[in-house]
């Protein structure tokens, strides 16, 4: 410890010495634990500092449910510590409660992690944010150090490598200084992927290696490889390995929902696609192929919808199975979506599609588009998402309704039967024929179908929706508005019965308050 420290620590511990009184009485009391965690406090943390040089300290907040997770994970890395009977202690503190200290501490995120030594209170080592019990535990160890594996000859890598999915391999002609220091400090940072060090010659041969060079094995084979030069620092290295860490395409699951998240990539191009459906193969190698030129720049992640569990990604997104395949262009920073205005999904299709959005030129899919001029003037009206329902649920008007996809031909095809229609009911009065664009219009009602979808919205004071499933042809649409017309009428008299009672109910009611 520097003589700087000693000094401010002591200050530090006179002060509170001084302030509460009861120091001594205090430090003898145990810190209370919560499951192999120390509960740190503003009243405890000197104690705590003073007790373990090496004090890995949780900030959380208990309600943010980022929290919960890394909660569970860092009492599992406590126990693991425990039992090997590591010199490090973990402790927690409870930002929401402990405003103060939090304060003083400087703590700005949460969840956030810090390694305080020495008892150092205003030097801690900053940590990566670590989801599991595992990193939390490699980080620790690295370190130590080293933080990479060192490797002497080709059988050891070979037997090495063949476990993981993803090895960093560094070959680096001097394993002890130079750029090789470069490396074991992005090992110790990166504590989620395995790392090896290496300055065998036999190794450089085999992946054609001539200078210092880090490189991506996946699956045992070279993926991809980045030179060191004397200007290479700390931070191009990590930026090489998050970029090509995840594959060219990387399907949501359960193992990769947190990669894909915490990606340093904000653009996500997601195909949301059935791998059981005929064209997938096709699809997919096209936006595989697409994928390349965009590394480091958009992700592509596939999203399978024919996967029952991923139900709720998909309400997320708002994304109907059977709207698959479709690709949507998702900017985390400010969470707007673009949808790829196509049915024809190919690389050159899909290519134009990311250039247009990296140079700020695509449209984001917003909940509606502007009410268009003049949009109740036409015989079919023009509904959008601000004025659907307005129009859709009025009790006094059974309203037809088309639901399209704006870029799908053969949706287009059904416009000319829908002006016929209108044409039919231009001089009934209580009937509206009407149209909405359901790729720029979001609506606020169970849609299960595909697209075009019709449905008639009955009038009555309920907001009922009936859908249409008969032939897409002028007579029987006829008759089944016509149908639905006269049933709306019994039920809306049968509902102005029922108001009829209740407002009397209500006027009775009043007077007698009176
Ligand atoms: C918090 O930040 C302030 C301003 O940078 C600094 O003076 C103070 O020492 C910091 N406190 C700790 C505990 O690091
Ligand atoms: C994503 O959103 C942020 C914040 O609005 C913006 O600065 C950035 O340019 C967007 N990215 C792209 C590629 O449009």
């Amino acid at each position: 410890m520097k003589l700087m420290q000693i000094y401010i620590v002591c200050t530090e511990l006179l002060l509170s010495a001084c302030l509460s009184g009861v120091l001594a009485k205090k430090e003898d009391e145990p810190i209370s634990e919560d499951k192999e965690v120390l509960v740190l406090t503003e009243s405890n943390l000197n104690q705590a500092l003073k007790q373990h040089s090496q004090l890995l300290v949780h900030f959380y907040a208990p309600l943010s449910g980022e929290s919960l997770g890394s909660i569970l994970e860092f009492a599992k890395a406590a126990s693991e510590l425990k039992e090997t009977k590591s010199s490090v202690k973990l402790g927690k503190i409870d930002v929401s409660k402990e405003k103060d200290l939090a304060k003083f501490l400087n703590v700005t995120t949460v969840p956030s992690l810090r390694l305080y030594l020495s008892g150092d209170k205003y030097n801690p080592v900053q940590c990566p944010v670590l989801r599991s019990s595992t990193a939390i535990l490699t980080w620790l160890e690295r370190r130590e150090g080293p933080s990479a594996v060192l490797i002497t000859d080709l059988s050891q890598l070979d037997s090495l490598i063949a476990e993981d999915e993803l090895v960093v391999l560094g070959l680096f002609k001097d394993v002890e200084t130079g750029l090789v220091k470069i490396f074991y400090d992005v090992a110790a940072d990166i504590a989620d992927l395995p790392f090896c060090v290496t300055g065998s010659k036999q190794i450089f041969s085999k992946y054609d290696i001539f200078d210092d060079s880090v490189v991506l094995l996946r699956k045992s084979k070279m993926a991809e490889k980045f030179e060191m030069t004397s200007k290479t620092v700390k931070d191009d290295v990590i930026h090489f390995i998050r970029v090509h860490e995840m594959p060219l395409v990387t399907e949501y699951n359960g193992k990769t929902s947190s990669k894909i998240l915490n990606s340093m990539v904000q653009s996500h191009l997601v195909l949301f696609i059935d791998k059981a459906e005929k064209g997938f193969k096709q699809t997919y190698r096209a936006f595989k192929s697409t994928a390349k030129d965009y590394r480091g720049k958009v992700l592509f992640v596939l999203i399978d919808t024919g996967e029952p569990r991923n139900g709720r990604i998909l309400e997320y997104f708002r994304v109907r199975k059977e709207e698959s395949p479709l690709v949507r262009m998702v900017n985390l920073t400010d969470n707007l979506q673009y949808q790829l205005p196509s049915d024809q999904l190919d690389i050159q299709t899909i290519t134009d599609f990311c250039q247009r959005y990296l140079q700020g030129n695509a449209k984001p899919k917003l909940q509606s588009e502007p009410i268009p001029d003049g949009w109740d003037k036409q015989p079919v009206k023009e509904l959008v998402g601000i004025n659907f329902e307005r129009v859709a649920f009025n009790e006094n008007k059974n309203v037809l309704v088309l639901f399209y996809a704006s870029w799908s031909s053969e949706n287009r095809e059904l416009f000319p039967l829908f002006e016929e229609l209108a044409k039919h009911y231009s001089d009934t009065e209580d009937v509206v024929v009407a149209r909405i664009d359901v790729t720029a219009n979001d609506v606020n009602i169970r849609m299960i179908d595909r697209y075009p979808t019709i449905k008639l919205f009955p009038a009555v004071y309920a907001e009922r929706v009936v859908p249409y499933s008969g032939q897409a042809k002028l007579e029987p649409i006829i008759e089944f508005v016509n149908g639905e017309r006269a049933r709306a009428k019994e039920d809306k008299a049968k509902e102005e019965i029922e108001r009829k009672k209740y407002l009397d109910a209500q006027k009775a009611a009043t007077k007698e308050e009176l």
